[in-house]
């Protein structure tokens, strides 16, 4: 399992946090940026990811910035991506079950990090439900 990390400046100390906590599950990471607190432009970080899963080059992604809602724009601009912003642990489940994100978006001014990390084990340990809810993903992917 290889999951893609990308952040820009704002969420760049919880993507570094993640990855910690990824690596210690056992977790091939693949780290797309940024690289420091530098100011720098999350669209092209969330692109980076969702191309990166879209290409089946990583399996799952978790993108990170100041809000999460701009990298996560960026991420679900990619066709087949399914990116969901999630602030708690029932959130995180709910979009693994109903909408099989493929993305996991969190905020970095947002969300602390414990709770964080408990978003991520949430949204990593629960399977996609199918059923009724394959038939809407679906259409989310044929859009
Ligand atoms: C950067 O200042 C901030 O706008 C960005 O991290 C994010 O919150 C955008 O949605």
């Amino acid at each position: 399992m290889i999951i893609a990390l990308a952040s820009d400046h704002g969420g760049f100390a919880l993507k570094e946090q993640i990855k910690a906590h990824l690596a210690g599950r056992g977790f091939d990471v693949t780290d797309l940026g940024t690289n420091s607190e530098e100011s720098v432009d999350y669209p092209a970080f969330g692109k980076a990811c969702g191309e990166e899963v879209a290409s089946g080059k990583a399996d799952l992604g978790i993108v990170c910035c100041g809000t999460g809602i701009g990298i996560s724009i960026a991420a679900n601009k990619v066709k087949g991506v399914r990116c969901g912003l999630c602030t708690s642990v029932e959130m995180a489940t709910l979009t693994k079950q109903h909408n099989n994100a493929n993305i996991l978006a969190l905020g970095g001014r947002t969300t602390a990090p414990e709770l964080a990390m408990e978003i991520v084990d949430a949204w990593l340990d629960t399977e996609f439900e199918g059923g009724r809810h394959q038939r809407r993903v679906d259409m989310l992917d044929n859009m």
